[in-house]
């Protein structure tokens, strides 16, 4: 199935995964609406994208904001629910009020993007949701937000029974080298991702780029739905 001329909401679209799997969409003729919070980062996406996308600020984890983008688009082809951040909990140390956006950007910003973009799509179109290794290898004091990449999963999978013919697929990544990354980890990037790329078969971590080509497989394949797809280097066997 071919992406051009088609129309792809990709939440959370202004940097790191999402900016490159818009990149690589145009790149095979489909028309992007990016989102994201932050005007300034937005357009500056936008202005390295091009006339094929359109920027739109808006928090995935905003019902609101999040029905109204949908209600402002006629018809979409294929939505990526990418938008998300590593929330740390601190062991549950953490007031719940700081530790509940993991849940509501992921989780619920994925239900929002069901419920509101479905409706603007036909059968051949396709949802696919993010989630990450930690669904599957916990990362230690983040475990409400491991628990909503492995409620992701879950739900893409009940989505592409609720959804069909509509397809609902959930991504799993690694490690990907993202400005996500350099957050979370600071001034012991180097020293993480070496440690980490060497239990990794492949010997180094990911990129963007990677996580964008099969997110656009998911989205091209017409006979996937219903499945969580590693993109890892092989860490979940490492
Ligand atoms: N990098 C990795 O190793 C890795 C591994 C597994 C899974 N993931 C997941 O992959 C997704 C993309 O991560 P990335 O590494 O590409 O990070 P990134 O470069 O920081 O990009 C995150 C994107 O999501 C947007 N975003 C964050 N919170 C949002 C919200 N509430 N509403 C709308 N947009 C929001 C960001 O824009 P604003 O900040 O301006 O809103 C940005 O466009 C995330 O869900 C992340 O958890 C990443």
């Amino acid at each position: 199935m071919s992406l051009k001329d088609q129309t792809i909401v990709i939440l959370g679209g202004s940097s790191g995964i999402g900016l490159a799997t818009a990149r690589a969409a145009i790149g095979e003729g489909a028309r992007v609406v990016i989102t994201g919070r932050t005007r300034a980062t937005l357009d500056a996406a936008a202005a390295q994208l091009g006339k094929e996308a359109r920027a739109a600020a808006v928090d995935s984890s905003d019902e609101a904001a999040m029905r109204e983008l949908f209600a402002g688009i006629d018809h979409v082809d294929h939505i990526f629910a990418n938008a998300g951040n590593v929330v740390g909990d601190a062991k549950l140390k953490m007031d719940i009020a700081a530790i509940r956006p993991a849940i509501d950007v992921r989780f619920w910003g994925a239900v929002y993007a069901a419920k509101f973009g479905a409706p603007k799509m036909h059968a051949g179109g396709s949802i696919v949701l993010m989630s990450g290794t930690a669904a599957v290898r916990p990362i230690s004091g983040s475990a409400v937000g491991s628990a909503a990449c492995a409620a992701v999963e879950g739900l893409a999978r009940s989505l592409a029974i609720d959804l069909a013919p509509i397809r609902v697929n959930a991504i799993r990544p690694g490690l990907i080298d993202t400005p996500l990354i350099d957050r979370f980890v600071g001034e012991r990037k180097e020293s993480f991702l070496k440690s980490y790329a060497a239990r990794l078969p492949v010997k180094r971590i990911g990129r963007p780029e990677e996580v964008a080509d099969a997110v656009l497989f998911l989205m091209k394949n017409g006979f996937v739905t219903g499945i969580t797809l590693p993109i890892d280097g092989g860490g979940a066997i490492s």
